[in-house]
């Protein structure tokens, strides 16, 4: 069923971005090292790695992406940037020489909002400064005056996977309940210094991540069931207190939960298949549950007491979870995930991607599946879970494209993926009467891929001239899907 009909007029259309993998410029203007600056580049088949040294031996060596995140370090080791490896967060695509122009770029497509994070280690560049350095305030000042000349909303994560390397190397992470105030004293330092320019605001990006990811969602280096659970508790608590503070500085800034939400489907009719996508979900929406929800869920808790984790916690804890939850909900949602009990040909774990070929979805080079009808019922299953607003912060499609001989970059596929999944939001809206802030879509100019470090996994609307080596002129071109999301914004998302 195809519905023609406009998005509200205030819907925020827009792109997304991360400090981490977008603005480069990793050592200038005083700012610190984060955790990505020790991740060097991998591809879809080879995991980035941690490099690390021993401070006592003297040893160097890497630690694989998903090893860090399953058995931590080696004993005594602690992250560092090595020479001889290749760090693709070090430069980026460079936003932080480039922000002039790449704001231009969006006010043209006619963003009304664009995402981007606040690199912590730019402020506070070990993390538990007493003062902030002066020289990253200004450069985001100048960055949110450069938005609102064109009428560009900021939208601004405040831990986009850029924890202060020395909160790793020195409390291991979220695990330590002193990072709460750290990062309320950030978020408090930025919120006054940007209150009248910056009115949205997440805490933590892909907060879930937690689970598979500890040492990318929080610095974690020691990352056993306990220091997982105590370090998405503190992440919680911090968020609360990020909520609490920003009605005190200006009640305008509405602060979000930020969650990646990969919907698992069954491959087969086998209630079993069922009952394995309603545990895996259990890890989403336990994070939901605490940031938006206002509550510990009891399939939480019941798993904590099976295990024997025992959450270093105070009783006022539970009060600010419950009474300073998120203003709204957002997102990130790129296909969805088939999952069985039975064995099946076609197991593709390539990236963070787990689960079997589903039968009716194409899929890119990296395994991703591009699913139609993914947003309609992401956003349904939210908004009935919780009643609160959502917004669709990461979306798209990445992808080697190829400069044609014409000079140009001819990406029908991005198109289309868009086409198919802008509509299944159109119909959450207007079909459903979902209440949907904005969508911004992932990497709207070239960026470094998370995943695997490269630049040839592209998501944007606009071409960076850099390779996997880090080579190119970083020059910027406008692809097709640029003019075509232009024409989308400007007719309300009518004219897909
Ligand atoms: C999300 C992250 O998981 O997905 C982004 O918030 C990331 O940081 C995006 O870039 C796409 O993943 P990838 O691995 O293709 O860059």
């Amino acid at each position: 069923r195809k519905i023609m009909a406009k998005f509200p007029k205030e819907f925020l259309w827009g792109g997304a971005t991360a400090a981490n993998q977008y603005e480069g410029a990793y050592l200038e203007g005083g700012k610190g090292l984060s955790t990505s600056d020790v991740l060097t580049n991998g591809s879809h088949t080879e995991p980035r790695r941690v490099t690390w040294k021993n401070p006592d031996t003297g040893e160097t060596g890497t630690t694989s992406f998903f090893e860090i995140g399953q058995k931590g370090l080696p004993n005594g080791a602690v992250p560092a940037v090595l020479d001889g490896y290749y760090y693709p967060s070090h430069e980026a695509t460079d936003f932080y020489h480039h922000y002039q122009e790449d704001i231009k770029l969006m006010a043209e497509m006619g963003f009304k909002t664009f995402r981007l994070s606040i690199n912590w280690a730019r402020i506070f560049p070990n993390g538990d400064d007493q003062k902030p350095n002066e020289e990253g305030l200004a450069f985001y000042e100048k960055v949110f005056q450069e938005l609102k000349k064109y009428g560009i909303e900021p939208l601004v994560t405040l831990s986009h996977y850029e924890t202060p390397l020395a909160l790793a190397i020195n409390y291991g992470g979220w695990v330590d309940r002193s990072l709460i105030d750290f990062f309320v004293n950030y978020a408090t330092t930025v919120m006054k210094r940007y209150k009248g320019l910056v009115k949205y605001y997440l805490t933590f990006n892909e907060i879930n991540c937690m689970e598979f990811m500890p040492f990318m969602a929080g610095g974690v280096t020691d990352p056993t069931p306990q220091n997982k659970a105590q370090a998405a508790h503190n992440q919680f608590v911090a968020s609360s207190l990020t909520v609490k503070a920003a009605r005190e500085i200006d009640p305008e800034i509405k602060v979000g939960q930020m969650l990646a939400y990969g919907p698992r489907y069954t491959y087969t009719c086998d209630p079993k298949d069922q009952l394995l996508v309603m545990e895996e979900m259990q890890d989403t929406f336990f994070y939901s549950d605490v940031q938006t929800g206002g509550y510990y869920p009891n399939y939480r808790l019941k798993y904590y007491e099976r295990e024997g984790i025992k959450l270093d916690d105070r009783p006022e804890d539970y009060d600010l979870i419950k009474n300073y939850s998120a203003d709204f909900l957002s997102f990130s949602c790129y296909g969805s995930t088939t999952v069985t009990t039975h064995e099946v040909d076609g197991n593709d774990g390539g990236n963070f991607i787990m689960g079997v070929k589903n039968p009716y979805l194409k899929t890119n080079a990296w395994g991703w599946a591009t699913d139609p009808a993914v947003l309609r019922l992401a956003l349904n299953t939210l908004y009935d879970r919780y009643r609160k607003p959502l917004w669709i912060v990461e979306n798209g499609i990445g992808w080697a494209d190829q400069v044609s001989e014409d000079g140009k970059i001819h990406d029908d596929y991005r198109i289309e993926y868009l086409q198919e999944n802008i509509s299944s939001m159109r119909d959450a809206i207007t079909i459903d009467g979902v209440d949907l802030m904005g969508y911004t879509m992932w990497g709207c100019i070239d960026l470094v891929s998370a995943g695997t470090g490269e630049m040839r996994k592209r998501y944007g609307f606009v071409y960076v001239d850099k390779d996997d080596e880090g080579k190119g002129t970083l020059a910027r071109t406008p692809k097709d899907s640029f003019y075509w999301y232009k024409k989308v914004i400007a007719s309300q998302g009518e004219d897909l």
